[in-house]
């Protein structure tokens, strides 16, 4: 195996393109994508289908949705699907849920109900979720408009690839930024390239911060999972099963234990990679929230869920770059810089993404499915 097999790698988030087809032995991971929903006859699981296809960190889907009580769909937290070292407050987490309710609302709006959202009933899980409710949903009767947004759900990706050189133009941000509604989550596009090029830079640093803390890099190639094989029993967290990642995996180039170690190829390529991703980046987008309550991330969640698919509608892609937003000590320099450049007049920057065109249609993440998130009565 050469180097230049190696080209797709990616460390700190510890993720690899997966462009090419392959079909996995056993179960597909990516049937959830599939006519989501269409066998379901209660209105809640039609929604649900696709509520499951949300962003959400190191695709944990950590979610346990409740339906013991007729018209209404309460949400709670899988406590084994959590990221201790890169989320120590589950403040990604929280965001995650913000994008899984913002999908549910819209896919309930698509079968002409109106859902009434309470976030957090029972109070605000701080500093730590806890095992009550991120939020209940109740369904009305009454129709309501369909969000036009909607449309996009099944062609929103994560885009980790390389973006082409082609700049973004005004349309595209006004799209962007009309996805949002005002409120408390308030995003900012950035595409002047002297800006983009300060922003590269950072997010690059946050990047190999990561790479270098072990614990917070150990955190993700944990939940990374290589080959066909392994990903058809794993279809969650980060999926490396390309043909090319399959076959690396296969000969022993490509394994856990060699993304972990400093000087491998593998190890080495990631880097690279990473910062191939950062340099293609034609803009970036945040989404800041003045406080860092709960309420605010699920806010932010559902702003960002809504950037990407206006990004979708545009042609465009996003990959949310979050490295140098995470609470861990290392990432201090990084995230005060952004801070201070981003959120110069206080508050909390949520997501930091870049953006760009797509070389080329991607595959989409792996998903667990409906079923297996479902508490059991
Ligand atoms: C709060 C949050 C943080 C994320 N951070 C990153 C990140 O740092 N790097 C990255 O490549 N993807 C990041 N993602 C994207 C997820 O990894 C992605 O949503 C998940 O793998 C599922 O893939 P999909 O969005 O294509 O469905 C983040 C998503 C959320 C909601």
């Amino acid at each position: 195996m050469h180097r230049r097999d190696f080209i797709r790698v990616v460390g700190g988030g510890a993720i690899l393109a997966a462009t090419a087809s392959c079909a996995p032995a056993g179960a597909d991971p990516r049937a959830a994508w599939v006519n989501p929903g269409a066998a379901e006859t209660d209105i809640r699981r039609k929604a649900l289908s696709f509520a499951i296809l949300a962003p959400n960190p190191h695709n944990m889907q950590p979610w346990i949705v409740d339906l013991s009580v007729a018209d209404e769909i309460t949400l709670y937290i899988d406590h084994t699907r959590l990221l201790p070292v890169t989320d120590p407050f589950n403040r990604q987490i929280v965001i995650g849920c913000g994008a899984f309710l913002e999908l549910l609302v819209m896919a309930l709006a698509d079968q002409g109900r109106t859902a009434m959202a309470e976030v957090f009933p029972d109070g605000e899980p701080q500093p730590l979720l806890d095992r009550r409710p991120l939020f209940r949903v109740r369904i009305a009767g009454a129709a309501t408009a369909r969000d036009p947004l909607f449309a996009q759900t099944l062609q929103r990706r994560t885009n980790r690839e390389p973006f082409t050189d082609r700049a973004i133009p005004a349309t595209a941000v006004a799209a962007l930024d009309a996805s949002v509604p005002a409120g408390p989550a308030v995003l900012t596009i950035e595409t002047a390239p002297a800006r983009v090029a300060v922003l590269r830079d950072l997010v690059y640093r946050g990047a190999v911060i990561e790479a270098h803390t072990p614990a917070a890099h150990r955190e993700s190639v944990e939940r990374t999972f290589i080959g066909a094989r392994d990903v058809a029993t794993h279809p969650w967290g980060v999926s490396l099963d390309n043909p090319m990642m399959t076959a690396l995996n296969a000969a022993g180039v490509l394994t856990k234990a060699k993304m972990e170690t400093p000087g491998t190829t593998a190890y080495d390529e990631a880097l690279k990679f990473l910062k191939t991703g950062a340099d293609t980046a034609q803009g970036f987008v945040w989404i800041v929230t003045a406080d860092d309550s709960r309420a605010s991330q699920i806010a932010a969640g559902r702003a960002y869920v809504r950037s990407n698919l206006a990004a979708a509608a545009q042609g465009l892609a996003m990959q949310p770059w979050s490295q140098g937003l995470q609470e861990y000590a290392t990432q201090k320099p990084v995230y005060d810089a952004l801070h201070k450049d981003l959120a110069p007049g206080g508050g909390r920057i949520q997501m930091l993404s870049r953006i760009g065109y797509p070389k080329a249609p991607l595959r989409p993440a792996p998903r667990r499915g409906l079923a297996a998130q479902l508490r059991k009565a």
